[in-house]
């Protein structure tokens, strides 16, 4: 056998903390290089939770086969964080934030997951809007029940071919919660590592609260992956708050992918009039360095669901333009 084969082979009895397993046994080595000539090893590895406690324990133990019993001059290991493990594996995760509340966040991720479906795309939300969660209104359930296991998983809520778990199903009715931190934490466990989401889900939409990052650190500790798309109105009230809230998520290394300008004009005839104001798309994508990916009107959609634009109209097209944006850039 050559050294990577053998080497390969020891460091896959290596324990990944965080899961409780060997590497070998999660299939976590995702990549191994060696460089002869600059005798250097070379690793991709997937843990459980990229947290230092997990991957300098197994870094250790990998340095010891490597320089130690092999002689090899260093070592590079880049750790990447899996998917937690029913999690659907593939689906672009895309987290909707906004930094102020009433900005439209909920009806964009609403419109954003119909466009996705129309697009022949298969969609699923998570309304972690845990203070306000009003998915469940907008997507126009009625009877708020999600169907369970024996051990304790839950399906998520299915409505016109989307996906959808919100805050709202663990709530009684007309009752507001008062949502303290561990109690956050559990839900959102629930909806990463609980619920059976179909594994073939091409995207995942998270509807957040409004705020400049506290749910954003706990959803960014079970999907560091999530890409951010920043919703703000024209208005400076908005796009001052939504800036701060881009580069708090910058801060947790998050990667800002575009911004969406809500409720830009209201259009009579040709007149278009900026009732909120103008340019805080603009600012933000800016200050950010990031696309304003659209800027939606000021409407009321015309369909048999309040707050969903059909695909037939103006608003809905541009929803569908959207959501070929992101299909891009994600
Ligand atoms: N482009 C639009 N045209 C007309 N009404 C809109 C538009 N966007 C949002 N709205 C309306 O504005 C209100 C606030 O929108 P929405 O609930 O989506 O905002 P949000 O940012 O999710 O709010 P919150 O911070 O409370 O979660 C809703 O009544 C919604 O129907
Ligand atoms: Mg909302």
């Amino acid at each position: 056998m050559n050294n990577k084969k053998v080497i390969l082979k020891k460091i896959e009895e290596v324990v990944d903390s965080s899961r409780d397993k060997t590497l070998g046994e999660l299939q976590a080595i995702k990549h191994i290089g060696i460089d002869e000539e600059n005798s250097t090893v070379v690793l991709l590895i997937e843990v459980g939770k990229k947290m230092n406690e997990v991957t300098s324990v197994i870094t250790r133990a990998i340095a010891k086969v490597v320089k130690i019993e092999y002689g090899y001059q260093s070592l590079v290991i880049d750790y990447e964080q899996a998917r937690p493990e029913n999690f659907a594996k593939k689906a672009k995760i895309i987290a909707i934030a906004s930094g102020k509340g009433g900005v439209g966040k909920s009806s964009v991720t609403a419109n954003l997951a119909y466009a996705f479906k129309a697009l022949g795309k298969k969609v699923g939300i998570i309304d972690a809007d845990i203070y306000g969660a009003n998915m469940p209104k907008i997507l126009e359930i009625e009877k708020l029940e999600l169907n369970g296991t024996e051990s304790g998983k839950v399906y998520p809520y299915q409505i016109d071919g989307i996906e959808m778990v919100s805050t709202e199903f663990f709530v009684e009715e007309n009752k507001a919660l008062m949502w303290r931190g561990p109690m956050l934490g559990k839900v959102l466990k629930i909806f990463f590592e609980d619920t059976i989401w179909s594994q073939d889900l091409d995207f995942l939409l998270i509807d957040l609260p409004p705020g400049t990052g506290d749910v954003m650190m706990d959803v960014n500790n079970f999907v560091p992956d999530a890409k951010i798309v920043l919703v703000t109105t024209p208005h400076p009230s908005a796009s001052h708050i939504a800036i701060k809230a881009g580069f708090a998520t910058k801060d947790l290394k998050q990667d800002v992918i575009g911004v969406i300008e809500n409720m830009s004009f209201y259009e009579v005839g040709e007149e278009k009039h900026h009732i909120f104001g103008e340019g805080g798309g603009a600012l933000v994508a800016d200050k950010l360095l990031v696309p304003l990916l659209s800027q939606i009107p000021i409407g009321q959609p015309t369909g048999a669901k309040k707050s969903i634009y059909q695909e037939t109209e103006y608003i809905g097209i541009m929803y569908l333009n959207l959501a070929r944006k992101l299909m891009r850039l994600v």
